[in-house]
């Protein structure tokens, strides 16, 4: 038998492009190997220029464009030749999100033992949908389900899946809330959908996760469909939940916040609990936990997600602070059965043998999955508990020293405690007016992206255009904290002698 291996060899003599490889002897998978040995030292090379690489460079998109965009190549190249020319080529595009002084939005990096469990996850290629199609997958997700569990101090008996990210994570949880309340309403939300049926009431805070809200209008509530209740300082104000439970009839799901993503800010989980216990109708309560949830691993800090275990349903991400490669996050649903009902699907053709195993598509959107587990998998077997407490209390540590560098820096202005792993401040010079000081705070965000020197996102927070800084990657030092310090001072005296534009978006 012949095989050939791809992709196909193209005509030397014609492009002069790669040397034809086809013919009766030729093995197709020991054509893996140079192309991966490839890989691992564009990799290699690639993770050890992270603690000094500029973080981003923001080429805009035409410069990108120029770069990339092209028409789809007739002919063949080499794989290796193909690897280096993409890296050689997307070069100034790649934003070194995975090194030590990346402090935008909340990323987190991939610890070694993550990294080599997801290249081996890609090399074995595992379908994660059904335990057929891969026991070992399914079970090895179901064990990470129970480490984390662990991790965190979840209830043993709540079910989960590993799923893309905390996005997914939320709609998990509240596909799971909205079967609930369906039921509890007389109808099947999985079967007959929500037209024509009574309305479902959402409760959450201003502060509720932009996640949430599209999990919320992906399932037929509606953007609109969630009441956001005030939330002074980040966190629900607790009477205001109180009496809209009170004049609420019937099953209501309520949204709450372990870390809201601006500030760190968590609402009461245990008060929360409380009250939506009291509801006569019932209630669903999902936590949106994308990184608050790792506060329970540091004693100092657990304290802010105490109730959480009264919960109904959480999600959280494994590409932020597990530290695990994108993408990754994971929700935990305490109702089986609601949950199940939501996702489980019939086709004759993946109907289970009787002594299956676990099948993950019963408990996720999706039917084809990737191998998500085993990245977690090797994670958390090489790090183990007192890994992650030590990593997230390093954080933590991080996170407070840059926070007091804040508060006694003169000009500059903390706008809401540090409570987690989240700054949020800005600069806030002597005599500017506000709009000013939202100009230079702006063009500081833009001036410190280009910089290279430490990457850090904006917002809006209180009405200010502020800056935010999340501490969440495993191999940040207390040297990158000063390096980011400095960033930040040159940044904002270049901008004040006017050496900067402060017209930045
Ligand atoms: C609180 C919170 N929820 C949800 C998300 C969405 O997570 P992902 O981007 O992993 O889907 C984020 C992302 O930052 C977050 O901070």
């Amino acid at each position: 038998m012949t095989v050939s291996p791809l992709p196909p060899a193209v005509d030397t003599a014609a492009s002069g492009e790669r040397p034809a490889t086809d013919g009766p002897s030729v093995d197709p998978f020991a054509t893996f190997r140079p192309v991966l040995e490839c890989a691992f030292e564009l990799a290699a090379e690639y993770l050890a220029s992270l603690a000094t690489r500029p973080v981003s460079r923001r080429p805009s998109a035409t410069e990108m464009a120029a770069l990339l965009d092209e028409p789809l190549p007739e002919g063949g190249t080499d794989p290796t030749a193909a690897l280096e020319e993409w890296l050689a080529r997307a070069e100034p595009g790649i934003v070194a999100s995975a090194g030590p002084r990346f402090f935008g939005f909340v990323n987190g990096g991939s610890t070694p033992a993550a990294l080599g469990g997801d290249w081996l996850a890609s090399a074995i290629d595992q379908n994660a949908g059904l335990w057929l199609s891969s026991p070992a997958a399914a079970q090895t997700e179901l064990t990470v389900l129970r480490w984390l569990r662990e991790l965190f101090g979840l209830p043993t008996e709540w079910v989960g899946a590993l799923t893309s990210g905390a996005t997914m994570a939320n709609l998990i949880g509240l596909t799971a809330a909205r079967q609930w309340a369906g039921e509890r309403l007389g109808f099947d939300a999985a079967t007959d959908g929500l037209a024509g049926r009574p309305p479902i009431p959402i409760l959450s805070s201003t502060e509720i996760h932009a996640s949430a809200v599209k999990a919320l209008s992906t399932l037929g509530f509606g953007r609109n469909g969630v009441r956001k209740l005030p939330a002074a300082d980040g966190a629900v104000d607790l009477d205001a939940l109180d009496a809209a439970l009170r004049h609420t009839d019937g099953p209501v799901i309520v949204v709450a916040n372990a870390g809201e993503v601006n500030t760190g800010a968590f609402d009461p989980l245990e008060a929360i609990a409380e009250r939506c216990a009291r509801h006569p109708a019932g209630t669903w309560l999902h936590v949106d936990g994308a990184f608050g949830l790792f506060a329970a691993l540091a004693p100092t800090h657990a304290h802010l997600v105490r109730g959480i275990e009264r919960a109904n349903s959480v999600a959280a991400d494994g590409h932020k602070w597990l530290n695990v490669p994108y993408d990754c996050g994971f929700a935990f649903v305490r109702d089986a059965t609601a949950l199940r009902a939501a996702f489980t699907t019939g086709a004759a053709y993946l109907a289970s043998d009787a002594d299956a195993g676990w099948d993950p598509l019963t408990h996720v959107p999706e039917m084809s999955r990737r191998f998500r587990g085993l990245a977690a998998w090797c994670a958390l077997k090489a790090a183990g508990r007192q890994g992650y407490r030590a990593l997230v209390e390093r954080c933590l540590a991080n996170a407070a020293a840059f926070a007091g560098w804040v508060e006694a820096t003169p000009e500059m202005e903390l706008l809401a405690p540090a409570s987690l792993n989240i700054v949020c401040f800005r600069y806030a010079p002597a005599g500017l007016d506000p709009a000013a000081a939202d100009a230079l705070n702006r063009a500081a965000v833009a001036g410190l992206q280009a910089d290279g020197r430490a990457f850090v996102t904006g917002t809006v927070w209180g009405g200010h255009a502020a800056i935010r800084t999340a501490f969440d990657n495993w191999a940040t030092s207390a040297a990158d904290v000063t390096l980011l310090q400095e960033a930040i001072t040159d940044i904002g005296e270049r901008l004040r002698r006017g050496e900067m534009p402060t017209t930045g978006s």
